[in-house]
């Protein structure tokens, strides 16, 4: 079949090594795509906030599935105009896709659902940002109401700097603080049967020990050796299918990539946040130990026929990315410094560019490259991603150093 992915991020380089692997793949291209993903997909280009150009971009390549990779394009409703050009589209649509663009819309759906999930208010004035404050206590979450890229969520034990950040964003959503390991499972669904992917886990803060702020995530390790036995059961049964029958009910059916961020809690998992698509850095290690061909489910997905695809292969073993970010990154990160040592099997490109004038690789974003390996067990392929990362060379720039290491060490704990 022929393919076309949109995004040009780490998720998307690892969707693309993904679906030109898959041997029923003839062709495949990406928009406006990277340096990295280039080396196996022609490289189209396209404004893809805007639903026509891609659509139109879809008819052009005469393709068989496109895969929306970003959540701004869902949001802006890329998939329904895909879907409406007769091109199937593994992404949901602008209506379902609420669930990620809007925190409000997804807790009045998980409300209905009856998911668990933190307690919450939506708040849009000192007054009531207050209250909210008063009734949960330190530590504060105060979320951002729209689509952030990771970005938008304080939690701090700092009353001034919630409601400094509740200022700053106007609408927010206030909530209970989740205190438990955090697990992301990604379940690939038609809107009705839904396959889960294996568990990841992200890690958010920029710095080594979940020191300061959020960011797009710094790296992440799959499978977890400490998740509970039945996890993945018990997150499909009281949280996915009560989320997906909720949006059928409602006529928006969700079909594409559920993004389940959970906090394992001392009363089980809880709902942190949906995400409408792959996650990011997440994908890069869950798609290194997908042995199952890609393209073939993401299209069974996409056509509604994801109740006759066979069940997932997984390569034995673990996977572990370390993202490689800019100087200056999350707040302002630096870019258009020279990177050597990138054009290596495993290192995945996010943001980067090639310079016209000598095809100089540079960075164009704040998280530059995610190094990323496999091994024979979490300790193995965490050797093997910080092996990598030290054949990059990239001026001032910063990783964590102790991705998946509480894992190895056996130091994560379930709370209760
Ligand atoms: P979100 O964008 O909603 O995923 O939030 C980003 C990060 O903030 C999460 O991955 C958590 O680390 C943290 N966070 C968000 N909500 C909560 C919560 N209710 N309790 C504890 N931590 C949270
Ligand atoms: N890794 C977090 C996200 O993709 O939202």
């Amino acid at each position: 079949m022929r393919v076309l992915l949109i995004g040009s991020g780490g998720r998307e380089h690892a969707l693309a090594l993904g679906l030109a692997a898959d041997p029923s793949v003839e062709v495949l291209f990406a928009a406006p795509g990277n340096p990295g993903i280039g080396t196996v997909a022609g490289m189209r280009d396209v404004v893809f906030t805007d639903p026509a150009a891609v659509a139109a971009l879809a008819v052009e390549c005469n393709a068989d599935l496109v895969v929306v990779g970003p959540e701004t394009p869902l949001v802006a409703g890329a998939a329904d105009a895909v879907r409406a050009k007769g091109v199937p589209a593994f992404g949901p649509s602008a209506a379902a896709a609420r669930l990620e663009g809007s925190k409000a819309f997804a807790k009045d759906v998980m409300t209905a659902a009856g998911v668990p999930t933190a307690r919450a208010y939506s708040c849009a004035d000192a007054e009531s940002v207050g209250r909210a404050l008063d009734d949960f206590g330190a530590p504060y979450v105060v979320k951002n109401d729209g689509l952030a890229a990771g970005k938008g969520v304080v939690v701090t034990e700092d009353r001034r700097v919630a409601e400094e950040h509740a200022r700053e964003c106007g609408q927010v959503v206030i909530e209970e603080y989740l205190a438990g390991p955090e697990v992301s499972l990604f379940v690939v669904t038609d809107g009705e049967t839904a396959v889960p992917l294996l568990p990841a886990q992200d890690f958010k803060r920029v710095g080594d020990g979940d020191t300061g702020p959020n960011t797009g995530g710094m790296g992440a390790y799959a499978p977890l050796p400490w998740a509970p036995p039945g996890l993945v059961d018990e997150v499909m049964r009281d949280i996915v299918h009560p989320t997906l029958a909720e949006l059928r009910r409602r006529g928006t059916p969700f079909a594409g990539l559920l993004y389940v961020g959970l906090a394992i809690t001392a009363a089980g998992p809880r709902v942190i946040e949906f995400n409408a698509r792959f996650g990011d850095p997440e994908t890069q290690v869950v798609l290194a130990l997908l042995e199952t061909p890609l393209a073939g489910l993401l299209h069974a997905a996409a056509t509604g026929e994801l109740a006759a695809h066979p069940p997932l292969q997984w390569r034995a073993g673990a996977a572990v990315t370390v993202v490689v970010a800019a100087e200056g990154y999350p707040a302002k990160p630096r870019t258009g410094d020279v990177i050597l040592g990138a054009e290596v099997s495993g290192v995945i490109h996010a943001g980067t560019v090639r310079r016209a004038a000598d095809g100089a690789l540079l960075s164009a974003g704040g998280r530059v490259l995610c190094c990323t390996a496999t091994g024979s067990d979490l300790a193995a392929a965490r050797d093997a991603a910080y092996e990598l990362v030290r054949g990059i060379e990239l001026a001032d720039s910063h990783h964590r150093t102790d991705i998946a290491a509480a894992a190895v060490d056996g130091r994560i704990t379930l709370p209760g």
